[in-house]
């Protein structure tokens, strides 16, 4: 009786043997299924909703990550994201698990009218600060959105600095009708906002016949001599599909900057109107941190925001964007017959481009402003500018001298001059040519985009003879942190906010790094704060959840 009781204890205990080894992962028996994503609630809360009211929407889900379209970012189970719809708006929760498995669910948000604010679905860009027209005014900023051709209404802005909602002078608009895009002929509208007080904030409003559609309240003016300012600057920004570029965007929103500089390629691949509405705007001026419409961001020209113009090859239809979703100073070197712009042919092929961009193509390219203690000058780097031209080394000088006296001097372009690693990149190195002037009229910083790292150069200045790395003379002496006073303008790559990363490519080189290398991070997306008084440059390089990878100090 007694005997099967051991031969059977044995037999269970193998099989349970064998089961563990299985578990422990060196057997050949099936592994389970890996758990698929479960969504059990997705809820807009109110819906409808109110024109010009948040909605709440709440998820709750297992076994994945939580994203949510048209570009409100991730979400996470059991957390609550706000968001104003402009018009009724169906958003998707997507819930993704580990091993790519997918669940999706849809809720409709409605938008009803209220009773003070029009349903503001007409705007298919809505409204952004812009710089404006006025470089060195910091009472003032411009104000640009765009809405369907067919919309008749009359629109008109409204400030209010203190307790009085006061008209601003007529919106003024361009036709952006670009055949062959898919995009139904649009207005850019584009106002003036004044007289602000500036480094203060303001509220404003946009009506259409009357009837408010769209409002911001605590909206940053820009900063005056003496006021304390933070800057944040990145490049190489919006690539479709790349969570890297929202939680970069998220994470600038997070530092609050007074202004913000894009130092090139804002939107990948092309920089085409279709990809500013698909992929910029829903980033940086909508979800749940709808930077542009409070806090005022400078655009600059990469190369992708040229297409392929910048070499020669037929631009796909609604590139150049640029020239119609910004409105910035037309104060560049006005150098348009010598090369220094794209060759636009055939004319007839263009014309729908140049009514759409006015007189801003290609003035806007090239030009300074005011921000505080600091003039930046802002260069168009691609290949078809004439870095050697005079006419144009002299605007640079009289830019840079025209600073009044104590101000930073910082210099933007997107295709750094000089490289510390041991990535080539085509030999895209031609703004070397500008140092001796940028370092002959005390430029403090050059900051570029283009490669998709962070890099920071030791202080340097070139010997007479050449533009090249042979002639770099590096300041050894400064250290940033006890030694704060430089010999010589500091080159800056902060590219890494949002596209493609070069880590693989972008590093210091096997035997060493070079003489003017200071700091080099490849491996992650950042960018850059700039904390500047008018004696003090704090400089931080911050990954997108805030970490410092890389500081500095500059001082007079
Ligand atoms: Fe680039």
């Amino acid at each position: 009786m007694n005997s099967p009781r051991p031969a059977g204890t044995l037999v269970l205990t193998c099989v349970l043997l064998v089961l563990a080894a299985c578990r422990g992962g060196g057997s050949k028996a099936p592994a389970d299924p890996p758990a698929a994503p479960v969504i059990l609630r997705f809820e807009a809360d109110p819906n409808p909703v109110e024109a010009g009211s948040p909605v709440t929407l709440r998820a709750e889900f297992t076994g994945g990550k939580g994203a949510l379209d048209p570009g409100l970012g991730a979400i996470a189970s059991g957390q609550a994201l706000a968001f104003v719809p402009l018009g009724d708006t169906s958003v998707v929760l997507t819930v993704t698990s580990p091993s790519g498995q997918v669940r999706s669910e849809a809720v409709k948000v409605q938008v009803k009218p209220s009773p003070d604010f029009e349903d503001p679905a007409s705007f298919t860009v809505p409204p952004c600060l812009q710089l404006g027209e006025a470089p060195d005014r910091p009472d003032r900023l411009g104000l640009m959105w765009h809405a369907p051709a067919y919309d008749t209404g009359t629109w008109a802005v409204e400030v209010r600095t203190t307790g009085t909602w006061v008209r601003m002078a007529d919106p003024a608009s361009t036709l952006v009708d670009i055949p062959g895009t898919q995009v139904p002929a649009q207005r850019a509208w584009t106002a003036v906002l004044k007289p602000l007080e500036p480094g203060g904030t303001f509220d404003y409003r946009v009506l259409r016949d009357g009837r408010r559609v769209f409002q911001v309240n605590g909206a940053r003016a820009r900063m005056a001599p003496g006021q304390r300012q933070r800057v944040v600057i990145a490049g190489d920004l919006v690539e479709p599909g790349n969570p890297a570029s929202r939680s970069i965007a998220e994470g600038i929103a997070a530092q609050k900057p007074d202004l913000m500089l894009a130092v090139g390629d804002l939107s990948y691949p092309h920089g085409t109107y279709q990809e500013y509405r698909a992929h910029f705007y829903p980033t940086y001026n909508g979800g749940p941190a709808p930077f542009m419409r409070s806090r005022l961001m400078v655009g600059i020209l990469g190369n992708h925001d040229v297409a392929h113009v910048d070499r020669g090859a037929p631009p796909p239809l609604g590139s150049l964007a640029y020239y119609y979703c910004w409105d910035q100073p037309l104060n560049g070197p006005g150098l348009l017959q010598g090369g220094h712009v794209a060759n636009l042919s055939p004319a007839q092929a263009w014309a729908p481009f140049r009514q759409a961009a006015g007189a801003r193509y290609p003035a806007m390219g090239n030009f300074w402003f005011d921000s505080g203690d600091a003039r930046f000058v802002v260069l168009d780097s691609n290949r078809y500018m004439h870095r050697d031209d005079p006419a144009l080394r002299h605007w640079v000088e009289t830019a840079l001298d025209g600073a009044p006296a104590g101000f930073w001097r910082i210099v933007l372009y997107h295709h750094p001059g000089f490289n510390q690693s041991s990535f080539k990149h085509t030999n895209d190195w031609h703004m070397a040519q500008l140092w001796p002037v940028l370092q002959r009229h005390r430029v403090d910083l050059v900051v570029n985009g283009h490669l998709h790292a962070y890099a920071r150069t030791r202080p340097f200045t070139l010997a007479p003879g050449g533009v090249d790395e042979a002639h770099i003379l590096p300041d050894l002496a400064y250290d940033g942190a006890a030694t704060t006073k430089a010999a010589g303008p500091i080159q800056i790559i902060t590219g890494a906010g949002g596209g493609i990363s070069h880590k693989n490519r972008f590093r210091v080189p096997a035997k060493g790094p070079k003489p003017f290398h200071q700091a080099l991070i490849a491996d992650r997306h950042s960018f850059s704060v700039l904390d500047l008084d008018r004696d003090r440059l704090r400089f931080r390089q911050m990954d997108g959840a805030g970490a410092v990878l890389d500081q500095f100090t500059l001082t007079r």
